[in-house]
């Protein structure tokens, strides 16, 4: 068995490192009760991973929001977003997401995040975080966001590596379709949307070896990577 040359982790923030999708719900929720929209804890699965302002198409099911209304309903579910993650401490970090840092940091591996959000350096900071990451990426960085490979290629070269050469966690399906789309090796955390990719794991308690192993197994089933 040919185990895959690994020489980054690229890590999605949102649902991998920290679990802010509650609060993301929260306040759209608020958002979506004053303007008398519906909105439920369902609705909001679909918006995991994908950027702000597809996630109000999405809560509008498409229908053609007037932009100076648009901005204000985001502006708004920000500033209610922004009120709970000044609550987040390092103890929401997910379990296992520091001690596979710390492994892959004394093996040498470049780390990145990819994340759609523009609050990720703002999360990250809470987290006490932000110094285990060579490169950064957030929601100010690429026009396309995910699915759209653009982020991750876009870390991926400010850590001078290969696609393949580079693993992606994610936890969405649309980080998932992005991660494969640009060639990199997806991981998908947790949810049954993530399926597609090369390997699934529960959560983030894993190890470099098991990673390499369900990577190693991946690239027998011949699965594009
Ligand atoms: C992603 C979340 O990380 O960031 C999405 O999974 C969210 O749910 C997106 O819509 C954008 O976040 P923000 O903080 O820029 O509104
Ligand atoms: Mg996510």
């Amino acid at each position: 068995m040919t185990t895959p040359v690994i020489r980054a982790l690229i890590f999605d923030l949102d649902g991998v490192i920290t679990d802010t999708a509650e609060y993301h719900y929260l306040a759209w929720k608020r958002m979506a009760d004053e303007e008398n929209i519906p909105f439920t804890r369902e609705d909001n699965e679909a918006l995991r991973g994908v950027s702000r302002r597809e996630s109000l198409n999405r809560i509008f099911k498409g229908a053609p929001i007037e932009e100076s209304y648009a901005e204000r309903l985001m502006q708004r579910k920000n500033e209610y977003y922004q009120a709970y993650l000044n609550t987040i401490t390092p103890a929401d970090r997910l379990p296992g997401v520091a001690e596979l840092l710390e492994e892959a940091r004394n093996e040498g591996l470049r780390l990145a995040v990819a994340s759609a959000s523009r609050n990720a350096r703002m999360v990250l900071e809470r987290l006490e975080m932000t110094e285990y990451f060579d490169v950064i990426g957030d929601g100010y960085c690429v026009v396309n966001t995910k699915p759209a490979p653009d982020l991750f290629i876009w870390v991926a070269g400010r850590m001078n590596v290969y696609p393949g050469e580079a693993v992606v966690f994610e936890d969405a399906e649309a980080g998932i379709d992005a991660a494969l789309a640009g060639g990199f090796w997806a991981v998908g955390v947790g949810s049954s949307a993530v399926t597609h990719a090369h390997m699934v794991i529960p959560n983030m308690r894993v190890t470099l070896a098991q990673i390499r192993e369900g990577l190693a197994q991946a690239a027998e089933r011949k699965i594009p990577g």
